[in-house]
C-alpha cells in the first residue's frame, strides 16, 4: 500500500516535470509552500533565466479555491504589471494541476527575512514601505484589492526589491464605474493577525481600507520584528485591534513612524488613506533619495545590497501579460544591476538590530 502511494507520487512528480519541460521549464528545488500550493524554482529555456512555479493540486485544494479563487488569481495577475508586483509569466492547466510560472524572488519572503535578521532598520523599512505603497496603490488604482497582505506574501528579489505576490484572495473590478469609490466586500479573506476590526466584527468592509490596515501590520512587524496583535485568541484579538497599537519598549523607533502606524491601525472611519500616507511626515522624511543606495548586513552571507525600485511601467504593457504563450514570450527578466557603477556611489550602511 505504502509503496503504491510512493510510486504514484513519484509518477506524479515525473508527469509534472515532463509537462513543464514540454513548456520549456526545467523544474528544480522547492522554495516555498502556502495553504494549497508548493512553489518551486525552475529554469526557463525561453527566457534563459531562473523563474518560480507555483503548483496547485486540484485534488488537494478545496473546490471553491479551484473553481473561484484560483481562476481569479490568474485573471488578476495577468492584468497587473508593476516593478513591485511579482510578474506573471504563464499559466498551464492539466487535469490534476495548475502551474503558475512567475518571476523568481531569489531572496525569499519578508517573514523569513525578519525571522533571520530581527527587526528591519528604519531606513530599510522606509525603502520597503515605499515600494509596498507603490505596488498596492497601483493595484487599487486598477480596481484590484489584494485581501491577503502579510509578510509571507511580500518577496525580495536578488537586489532586495520588494515584490508583492499571492493574489489568491484578490478581486478586481472593485471601483464602481460612476463614483470611482470602492465597492464593499463581505467575504472574509486573509490571516486574522493582519485583519482589521471591521473584518473581525464581520461587517461589510471597504477592501482597500482593509488592505491599508494589513500594510500597517506589516509596517509594525518590520519595525519591531514581531506582530502587533496576538491572533491565538479571537476575543483578545478583537479587543486589541479596537485600541491604538501598543509599541514594545526598548526599540529605537522614531515618534513620527509610530504616529503613522497609529493613523493606519485605526478604526475604518478614521483610517488614513493611500494619498494621505504619501503626505505623511515619516513617509516623506524616509523617502528613498534617487540613486541613494542602502545596504543591510546579512547575518548568513556577506552583504545584501538594497536598491531603489525601477521607474513604474505604464499601462501599455498591461494587455500583453494575457494569454499563456503571449505572457511567456513577453516577459523579460529585469536587467542586471550594473555592479561597477553601484560600488562607485556613496553607500549608506544600516545594520539590523
Ligand atoms: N516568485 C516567488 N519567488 C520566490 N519565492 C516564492 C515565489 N512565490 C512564492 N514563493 C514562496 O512560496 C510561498 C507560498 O507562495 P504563495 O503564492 O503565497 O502560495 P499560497 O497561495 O499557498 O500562500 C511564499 O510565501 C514564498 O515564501
Ligand atoms: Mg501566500
Amino acid at each position: 500500500m505504502a509503496s503504491e502511494s510512493l510510486s504514484s507520487s513519484v509518477n506524479a512528480k515525473d508527469r509534472a516535470a515532463s509537462i513543464l519541460e514540454t513548456n520549456g521549464f526545467i523544474l528544480s528545488a522547492t522554495i516555498g509552500s502556502g495553504s494549497y500550493a508548493t512553489v518551486k524554482s525552475a529554469y526557463s529555456q525561453v527566457h534563459k533565466t531562473k523563474v518560480a512555479i507555483k503548483i496547485v493540486s486540484k485534488k488537494k485544494a478545496p473546490d471553491d479555491y479551484i473553481s473561484k479563487f484560483l481562476p481569479r488569481e490568474i485573471q488578476v495577475v495577468k492584468l497587473l504589471k508593476h516593478p513591485n508586483l511579482v510578474c506573471f509569466i504563464q499559466s498551464i492547466e492539466t487535469t490534476n494541476r495548475v502551474y503558475i510560472a512567475m518571476e523568481l524572488a531569489e531572496n525569499g519572503d519578508l517573514l523569513d527575512f525578519i525571522k533571520g535578521h530581527g527587526a528591519v532598520p528604519e531606513a530599510q523599512t522606509g525603502v520597503w514601505f515605499h515600494q509596498f505603497v507603490d505596488g498596492i496603490e497601483y493595484c487599487h488604482q486598477h480596481g484590484v484589492v489584494h485581501r491577503d497582505l502579510k509578510c509571507e506574501n511580500l518577496l525580495l528579489n536578488k537586489n532586495n526589491v520588494l515584490k508583492i505576490t499571492d493574489f489568491g484572495f484578490a478581486r478586481n473590478g472593485m471601483l464602481s464605474a460612476d463614483s470611482n469609490r470602492p465597492k464593499l466586500s463581505e467575504t472574509y479573506c486573509g490571516s486574522y493577525a493582519y485583519a482589521p476590526p471591521e473584518i473581525l466584527c464581520g461587517i461589510p468592509y471597504n477592501p482597500m481600507l482593509s488592505d491599508i490596515w494589513s500594510m500597517g501590520v506589516v509596517l509594525f512587524t518590520m519595525m519591531f520584528g514581531r506582530l502587533p496583535y496576538d491572533d491565538t485568541n479571537h476575543k483578545i484579538l478583537l479587543h486589541q485591534v479596537q485600541k491604538p497599537p501598543v509599541f514594545p519598549p526598548g526599540k529605537n523607533v522614531t515618534e513620527d513612524a509610530k504616529d503613522l502606524m497609529c493613523r493606519i491601525l485605526s478604526p475604518a472611519k478614521r483610517r488614513i488613506q493611500m494619498d494621505e500616507i504619501r503626505k505623511d511626515h515619516w513617509f516623506k522624511r524616509i523617502a528613498p533619495k534617487v540613486n541613494k543606495k542602502l545596504s543591510v548586513q546579512n547575518k548568513k552571507e556577506s552583504k545584501v545590497e538594497v536598491v531603489e525600485p525601477e521607474a513604474i511601467n505604464n499601462d501599455s504593457t498591461k494587455s500583453k501579460q494575457g494569454g499563456t504563450e503571449k505572457g511567456a514570450l513577453d516577459w523579460k527578466p529585469e536587467k542586471e544591476e550594473k555592479k561597477k557603477k553601484a560600488t562607485n556611489k556613496t553607500k549608506k550602511e544600516t545594520t539590523p538590530q
